[in-house]
């Protein structure tokens, strides 16, 4: 079987084509177009800019990808219909919408956040459910109980920013630029350690939702405290950019570590952007086995933890006989 796959819920175009054989996944193709530059001068992305650049950029992308192989080979067609920003989301939507018809091919909705945790499928590991997953995007933050696959219930979620968004805003604070996660990331690893303190929002509370925004306040209020001159200096950027970074992942791993004991459940399953966070996945790694030795982590490749269209292929394959609902964009659909 084979699956063409569309995302367009932020700034990257991305389109693959995936073949299926016996659930296993193989990416024949896999072209993200990326906005970042583009965004990067309004220190976040800017939605009408980001509609019409896939509109201009979904043709181009999409002729990359199946080229090789004709439309008449494609069994379904996936596409991401939330969340995300409406306006791009129906960009991706009408350009699948006008295939399936076309080429006449059956057309599978796709949510997003299911595809960030679906992406672990794409290296055909066998994983055990139940889990505990932690999605970490720049819109969201969540834990989910997955039962088993299309079966989810969300324990908690982050009550204003998303970890994602606390890196971008702190980078923009700091003005190190867009997107703030693999900048601010870079930086800290060029430090030793830090002198700055900041919090650890909510992480000893007893449930599992979360709190981005008053760190991102500490970091504001902490910085415009200091002398221009300390401001501008690279060990201070270099300790605050450790500091935020460490606070971020100490209160992830202690809550999802404590959903998995809660629910004595061994499987651990990250997804989305922040994953891509190379000290995350290490003290993860490290924390997990300690708190629970037999417990299993699974976190997709870095390439496949930021916006692509791989994953929701794998998204659309296991939801392909759900029943499809209404076709169109829905902005806060949830999980
Ligand atoms: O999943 P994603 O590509 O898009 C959304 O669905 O939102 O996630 C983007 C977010 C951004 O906030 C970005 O700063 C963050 O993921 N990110 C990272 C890293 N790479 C991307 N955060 C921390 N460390 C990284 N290496
Ligand atoms: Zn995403």
């Amino acid at each position: 079987m084979k699956i063409l796959s569309i995302d367009t819920s932020c700034d990257d175009t991305c389109v693959a084509l995936l073949q299926v054989k016996k659930n296993n996944f193989k990416i024949l193709s896999n072209v993200i177009s990326s906005q970042v530059k583009l965004h990067a001068k309004y220190g976040g992305v800017y939605p009408s800019l980001a509609k019409r650049e896939h509109q201009k950029n979904l043709p181009l992308v999409f002729k990359k990808v199946i080229k090789g192989c004709d439309m008449s080979k494609v069994d379904l067609i996936g596409v991401t219909v939330g969340p995300g920003l409406e306006p791009c989301l129906w960009q991706g939507i009408n350009f699948a919408q006008n295939l399936a018809r076309q080429f006449k091919k059956p057309l599978i909705l796709v949510n997003h956040l299911e595809a960030h945790i679906l992406g672990n499928w794409l290296d055909n590991r066998k994983i055990f459910l139940p889990a505990i997953c932690l999605v970490v995007s720049g819109g969201h933050t969540q834990l989910i109980l997955m039962d088993r696959i299309g079966k989810y219930r969300v324990l908690g979620e982050t009550r204003d920013d998303a970890a994602g968004e606390c890196f971008d805003k702190v980078a923009r604070i700091l003005g190190l630029g867009y997107p703030g996660g693999p900048i601010i990331s870079k930086i800290a690893a060029t430090a030793k350690k830090s002198k700055i303190v900041l919090p650890r929002p909510m992480i000893s509370q007893k449930n599992y939702d979360f709190s981005f925004s008053g760190l991102k306040t500490a970091v504001l209020y902490k910085y415009r405290s200091q002398s221009a001159k300390t401001r501008k200096s690279k060990k201070y950027i270099q300790e605050m950019c450790l500091e935020v970074q460490q606070a971020i992942i100490d209160v992830l791993i202690k809550k999802t570590i404590k959903a998995a004991k809660d629910y004595h459940i061994k499987s651990i399953v990250l997804g989305g952007g922040v994953a891509a966070n190379e000290e995350l996945r290490k003290q993860f790694k490290k924390k997990a086995k300690e708190a629970i030795p037999d417990s299993k982590l699974y976190i997709p490749d870095f390439k496949f933890c930021t916006d692509n269209a791989a994953m929701i292929g794998v998204a659309a394959f296991f939801a392909r006989s759900r029943k499809t609902k209404e076709i169109k964009a829905n902005a806060n659909l949830k999980i």
